[in-house]
This record gives structure tokens, sequence and C-alpha cells, in this order.
């Protein structure tokens, strides 16, 4: 079984709407995805299952209140997983300049620091080009997924 986790930050809705999007293409695909609304670092140190996070950016360029516990655990705690798959999609607005999809860098930066292994680029997703996330990130995870799995 070609198990995914993901990771949502969200405040509206968009970024959670769209990991299930993800969930229910994947899964159809032959994997096995887990959406986690609100994770805690157990969700994470108890496998070593292919990450994904899929979040939104809020504040001045912050991680969303339902992912910000996970991100703080896993800054303070930095559970190391060397080489563990992960890969980055962010919600942002462009209009916000400077902090623009700034949640998806926290997250990448704090997935670094425990030796966990990007694959693909981040995808960036701008609320004043698109409103509809999934039709970006749909292609964009399918071609992720398959690059995990090699
Ligand atoms: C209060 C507030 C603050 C925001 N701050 C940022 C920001 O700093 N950078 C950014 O790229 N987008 C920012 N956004 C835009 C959201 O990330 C974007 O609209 C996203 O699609 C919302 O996804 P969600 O429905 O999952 O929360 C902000 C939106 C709101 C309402």
């Amino acid at each position: 079984m070609k198990d995914i986790r993901i990771l949502v930050g969200s405040v509206y809705g968009g970024a959670l709407m769209t990991a299930k999007a993800i969930k229910q293409t994947l899964d159809t695909d032959g994997y096995s995805v887990s959406v986690l609304e609100n994770p805690v670092l157990e969700d994470i140190t108890s496998n070593t299952t292919p990450l994904l996070v899929c979040t939104s950016t809020t504040g001045q360029g912050e991680v969303p209140g339902n992912l910000l516990p996970f991100y703080v655990a896993l800054r303070e705690q930095l559970p190391q997983q060397p080489g563990r798959p992960f890969g980055v999609i962010v919600l942002g607005d462009s209009s916000y300049g400077d902090t623009f999809c700034g949640a998806g860098e926290l997250m990448e930066e704090a997935l670094y620091e425990t030796a966990a292994r990007k694959v693909g680029d981040t995808l960036c997703i701008d609320a004043l080009e698109t409103q509809e996330p999934e039709s970006e990130a749909l292609p964009w995870v399918r071609d992720w997924a398959s690059s995990i799995s090699t």
C-alpha cells in the first residue's frame, strides 16, 4: 500500500477542500491517503509515510491555527527523519507581497531541519489567479506522487 499523509492548514476551508480533492484522486489511483486536519507530532513520528503539506497562509505569512501546534512542536522537538519524502502545496494571495505563501516556507524550513527530503518544487497557488485551487493541485500531486514512488 502506498500511504501518504496530508498535513492540512486552513482558515476558511480552501486548503482543506484541496486536500480532500487530492485524497479522492490519489485513492482512486491506488494510494491510501490520510487527511490530517488537526495534526499532532505523533502523526508523523509513529511512521515513515511520505508527507504532503497542504496549507494556506494567514496573518503575515503565518501558519493557520489548526496547523500551528504541530508546527511549533516540530520546531521545538525536531524529531529527526532522514530522507523522509515530503512535498509542499501552499495557498496564498500575491497581494500580500513579501509574505506571499509564507506558511509553505515555514513548514519547509522546519521539515528540512528534521533532515526530511523535499520532492518536487513547492506548488504555490495564488488566490488572485484562481478560485479553484484543486484544479492546479491535482495535476501537480499526480506528478509528485509518482516521484515519491520511484
Ligand atoms: C487575514 C488573512 C491573512 C492572510 N495573509 C496572507 C499572507 O500573509 N500571505 C499570503 O500569501 N496569503 C495570505 N492570505 C490569503 C490566504 O492564504 C488565501 O486566501 C487562501 O486561499 C486561504 O485558504 P484557506 O481557505 O484554506 O484559509 C491571507 C488571508 C486572510 C483572510
